[in-house]
């Protein structure tokens, strides 16, 4: 694929917006990416301000080819429809016709996790695995993706599932550990019962954990008793713009 069908991948985070042309053969950046803060209040019309800027930014490498947007939230074509860690102005916003209102080019919006899940599928620890595999992500909250022989079931959402009446992402995401200042021990214990409830309604054959904390992976993972094999994702924080990147050009065809 040549320069000008380099596809665009943007991740929509609590703190930063981070963009990168990508290099689908490789499943990597084309080139470094671009990060800028998060604005504040992070409204759907201050958020693609920042989003036109990504899009201006790397205007030379990707030309008019599609992008593909993250959003920590339950998108359904297009449309955000929760709103857990971003701000409640995002609900009912068609994201992907805001997004190409300004920037005039193809656009795919996606949950993170999902994204980060087909990241890894294509390119990382899923890569080529049949049955099911769960990708969760363990950052400020718990993101989940769902794929069975390969083919992602979207917007999954399962760190909202109940654990001592709350969220299990108030509980168990790696923004816990820090908040509540938990040792690596009390961490795992709710890591444990965490991944036994997803293991009990759902039977995968394969676990990838990835966020911030999968860095630190050999701290927690093998420590965990289930009976799939649980490994840390490989992209990384790579995962979110190359899966958005990815499905952005699947889909443009
Ligand atoms: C949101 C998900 C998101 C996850 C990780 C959750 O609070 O509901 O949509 O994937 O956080 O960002």
């Amino acid at each position: 694929m040549g320069k000008r069908g380099t596809p665009l991948g943007i991740d929509v985070g609590g703190s930063g917006i981070k963009g990168a042309p990508v290099d689908l053969k490789k499943g990597d950046f084309a080139k470094d990416r671009l990060r800028i803060d998060t604005p504040h209040p992070a409204t759907p019309d201050a958020v693609a301000q920042v989003v036109d800027q990504v899009v201006d930014h790397f205007e030379k490498e990707t030309g008019a080819s599609p992008i593909g947007i993250t959003l920590p939230a339950v998108v359904i074509r297009g449309t955000v429809l929760s709103a857990a860690n971003i701000d409640p102005a995002w609900l009912n916003t068609d994201a992907a016709a805001l997004i190409k209102e300004h920037t005039g080019r193809a656009v795919t919006v996606l949950n993170d996790a999902d994204a980060a899940g087909l990241a890894e599928l294509h390119y990382g620890a899923a890569q080529g695995e049949r049955g099911l595999v769960l990708v969760t992500t363990l950052g400020t909250g718990i993101g989940s993706a769902l794929i069975h022989d390969g083919t992602l079931v979207p917007n999954s959402e399962l760190g909202h599932l109940e654990m001592d009446g709350h969220d299990a992402e108030h509980l168990a995401a790696a923004s816990a550990k820090v908040r509540e200042d938990l040792s690596w021990e009390a961490y795992i214990e709710r890591l444990q019962r965490y991944y036994s409830m997803i293991e009990m309604l759902l039977s995968p054959d394969l676990i990838v954990v990835g966020g911030g904390i999968s860095r630190k992976s050999e701290q927690f993972l093998p420590q965990l008793k289930l009976r799939a094999p649980i490994v840390p994702a490989k992209l990384r924080n790579r995962a979110g713009i190359v899966g958005a990147a990815r499905l952005a050009a699947d889909l443009a065809g």
